[in-house]
């Protein structure tokens, strides 16, 4: 029998129109554009404004985007798999709200939560449904809010992250093309430098939570650095040895944007050129689980069938992971 892999078959994005400069950031917190520059590569990112938006209203955007791409009716979705840390409501679940605003309704769907890992948990998930034959259109999207939790007082925190979703369709293909591999890991003994203090059942809303402002996005920068410079490089270097992929096999890395320097260094340990990197942070900093479908959107016309993409990523949890996908159409 033929074996059937997971394509990724078109892709979206979504940013907000509201641009917020680190030149704006430097009235709000006690920073500098060069420092932020310097020190992450970020220039600006996107912030939704606007009362009753939230996440799915992002990800519902880059859906409908990608369904007009594809041409097809959001009636021939089967599944929804949105990968996100902010999420519409704790229940129900963002992908069932989406289902609903773009009209999926023979789709079910669930949110997965893997922090900036979701998007790529969320593609590995996805791909065995399609590789099973159990369904033909499955859609991952990756998609966070995080103005809805950043404290504009820490500048070692709101200077880092923004808001947007991206997208892409899986579709059933025997030519090779999709999903070849993977490598994933979880590692929760990291979960005291990256967390949001309250607000789960561990520490439920009160008015001291909120008053100590533990409802906001808290990370010790330097042990995340340091594990996320080497669970990166390590995770994308493994997945080339595994698939005997040297740096000329390999067109593209995906990397997750978290901070400039830790993807340089992940490039740098996979032998690669910077103009095989994809880089998009110096504009909408770090969207979380937005950011790889979100750089696949902004480098699709670029892309070649049967380009090699490694895609890599590291997250609070701590997450991590790597995927070799074989491109599957002309981006142009
Ligand atoms: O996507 C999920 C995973 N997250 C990551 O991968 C993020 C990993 N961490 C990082 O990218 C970096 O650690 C940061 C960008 C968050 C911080 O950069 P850093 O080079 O690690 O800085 P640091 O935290 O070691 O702080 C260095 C100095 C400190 O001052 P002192 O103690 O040396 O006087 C900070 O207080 O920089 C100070 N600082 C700032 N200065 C100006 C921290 N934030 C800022 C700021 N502007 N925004």
């Amino acid at each position: 029998m033929t074996k059937i892999t997971a394509a990724i078959t078109a892709v979206a994005g979504y940013v907000p129109d509201y641009v917020l400069t680190n030149t704006e950031l430097e009235k709000l917190v006690p920073t500098t554009s060069d420092w932020i520059e310097t020190r992450t590569g970020i220039k600006e990112r996107r912030i939704l404004k606007g009362e009753g938006l939230g996440t799915s209203d992002m990800c519902v955007k880059a859906i409908e985007m990608l369904l007009q791409k594809r041409g097809i009716s959001p009636l021939e979705i089967d599944m929804i798999i949105v990968g996100t840390v902010t999420p519409d409501y704790v229940f129900p679940s963002t992908s069932n709200v989406i289902c609903d605003k773009v009209g999926a309704k023979n789709a079910w769907g669930y949110d997965l939560s893997a922090a900036c890992s979701g998007f790529v948990f969320g593609l590995v998930t996805g791909s065995q449904f399609i590789e099973t034959g159990k369904y033909k259109k499955v859609i991952v999207v990756g998609g966070d809010k995080m103005s809805a939790i950043l404290d504009y007082t820490d500048r070692s925190t709101c200077i880092i992250f923004g808001d947007g979703a991206g997208a892409v369709l899986l579709e059933p293909n025997t030519e090779g093309l999709g999903v070849v591999d993977s490598i994933l890991g979880v590692d929760g003994s990291g979960r005291k430098y990256l967390h949001q203090k309250a607000g789960g059942s561990v520490k439920p809303p009160s008015h001291e939570t909120v008053d100590a402002r533990e409802h906001y996005v808290f990370q010790d920068g330097q042990p995340v650095f340091k594990r996320a410079v080497v669970g990166m490089a390590d995770v994308s270097a493994a997945i080339m040895k595994n698939n005997n992929l040297t740096s000329e096999d390999v067109a593209w890395l995906v990397p997750h944007q978290a901070n400039k320097r830790i993807i340089d260094v992940t490039a740098e340990r996979m032998g690669l050129s910077s103009d095989k990197v994809m880089l998009n942070i110096q504009r909408y900093g770090n969207t979380t689980a937005g950011t790889i479908p979100l750089c696949l959107w902004d480098y699709e016309k670029q892309l070649k069938k049967g380009d090699n993409l490694i895609i890599s990523t590291f997250g609070a949890g701590f997450t991590w992971g790597a995927v070799y996908v074989k491109w599957a159409y002309d981006g142009k």
